[in-house]
């Protein structure tokens, strides 16, 4: 056999063995048993064709108690799973707040009652294991948080669950114009839950990676109960990458809502637009109720970073009496917004979908008029 035909006969293999990809992956499961028990509903183990693989939708619907059910995906074999989320509080709603139906190209609620869905890839390498257990508040084991950002509990016994989650083998992976670079390896999909209790003008890190790393802040969702009133929105967005950059870094939005592409506090009321959301708003005035949630997605605006990235929010900010200007102060100042409102403490809670790489993983952009599956196979 000659060496052109032993060519051609393994080019051949290789454009069979590539036509398995992209292959779909996943389940679906109806009126399961929801408890205390971590449940296992799929894994799937990549094939070599496949090389890669991405996780990209969910849905979940059932009783309220779905709304705050944690959901696992292990990814490549992990012990402690690196994507762990509630449906509600994956779609950036809380405060158990049903408005329906509505959604966009990533997410949304199609139910009056649950029906949440998400499309955020979660990429993997080896292997996927995803779970679905009951919050331990609703099935009064834990303190049923009545105030808390994932809405009051109900204590449910025999609750069921019915979900789905779909994913792909080896297909490329593009964030709007940002083309991940799953081919090279190493990427992973960071959800980063975090929550604090802050005083007035306290920072507050939504998103962050450790200098040295890439990678990208996809969506960021913010929960939050003020007290005394809505001041706190009035704090403003940074972004420092290096997360040590010198003060002020880039000024991401002037004020909370207008990070939401929103302007005085929010004075059109809530959306659900396909980039922002102000899902979930304060009461109406007078009425003592300060909580607020919101989406922003950076699809369109990637945070990309080279160098590690810190992605902060205030709880309320300051004016520069010298130059009349917010934002610009990092300590000191006059408190921004009208005199006759109070800045109290908050409590945040937020989710923030965060991609990372290894360093010199390339930021590609989408090849428009390049078969894709070509270029990734030439490794570019
Ligand atoms: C998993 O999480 C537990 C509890 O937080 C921790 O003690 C343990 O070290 C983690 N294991 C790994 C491998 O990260
Ligand atoms: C929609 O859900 C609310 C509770 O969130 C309930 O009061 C109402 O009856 C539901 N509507 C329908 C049509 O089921």
């Amino acid at each position: 056999m000659s060496l052109a035909l032993l060519a051609s006969l393994a080019s051949l293999a290789a454009s069979v063995a590539a036509t398995r990809v992209p292959a779909v992956i996943g389940t679906s499961v109806s009126q399961a048993a929801l408890t205390l028990t971590e449940t296992e509903m799929f894994s799937h183990t990549v094939s070599e064709e496949g090389e890669w693989a991405y996780m990209n939708h969910f849905w979940a619907a059932g009783s309220p108690a779905v709304d705050r059910a944690i959901f696992r995906y292990y990814v490549d074999g992990e012990v402690n799973a690196s994507v762990v989320f509630s449906p509600a509080l994956a779609c950036g709603v809380g405060w158990g707040d049903q408005t329906a139906p509505w959604g966009n190209r990533w997410m949304g609620k199609a139910a009056n009652s649950t029906g949440w869905f998400h499309n955020i890839p979660v990429p993997f390498y080896k292997s996927i294991r995803i779970t679905y257990q009951m919050a331990l508040e609703d099935a009064g084991v834990a303190k049923a948080p009545g105030a808390g950002p994932r809405g009051g509990a109900v204590e449910q016994v025999g609750s069921r669950v019915w979900a789905i989650v779909r994913g792909s083998e080896g297909l490329p992976l593009h964030l709007g114009e940002l083309e991940v670079p799953l081919r090279a390896g190493g990427v992973r999909l960071e959800l980063q839950r975090r929550s604090a209790q802050l005083a007035p003008l306290d920072f507050y890190s939504v998103a962050s990676a450790p200098a040295g790393q890439s990678g990208t802040v996809f969506l960021t969702s913010l929960f939050v109960r003020g007290t005394g009133s809505v001041k706190f929105m009035e704090g403003c967005w940074r972004m420092r990458s290096p997360p040590a950059q010198a003060w002020p870094g880039t000024l991401l939005a002037s004020g909370m809502e207008d990070y939401y592409d929103s302007a005085f506090y929010f004075d059109g009321g809530g959306f659900h637009l396909p980039d922002t959301g102000a899902t979930h708003l304060p009461g109406p005035t007078g009425s003592r109720d300060f909580t607020f949630s919101g989406y922003r997605f950076h699809e369109v605006d990637p945070l990309v970073f080279r160098d590690g990235i810190d992605v902060q929010w205030r709880n309320g900010d300051v004016t520069d009496p010298a130059t009349g200007l917010k934002c610009t102060l990092q300590s000191g100042g006059v408190v921004a917004g009208p005199p006759d409102l109070v800045l109290g403490p908050s409590a945040v809670s937020s989710y923030a979908w965060v991609y990372t790489w290894p360093p010199g993983g390339a930021f590609l952009r989408r090849p428009s008029t390049v078969d894709p599956f070509l270029r990734a196979r030439r490794g570019s």
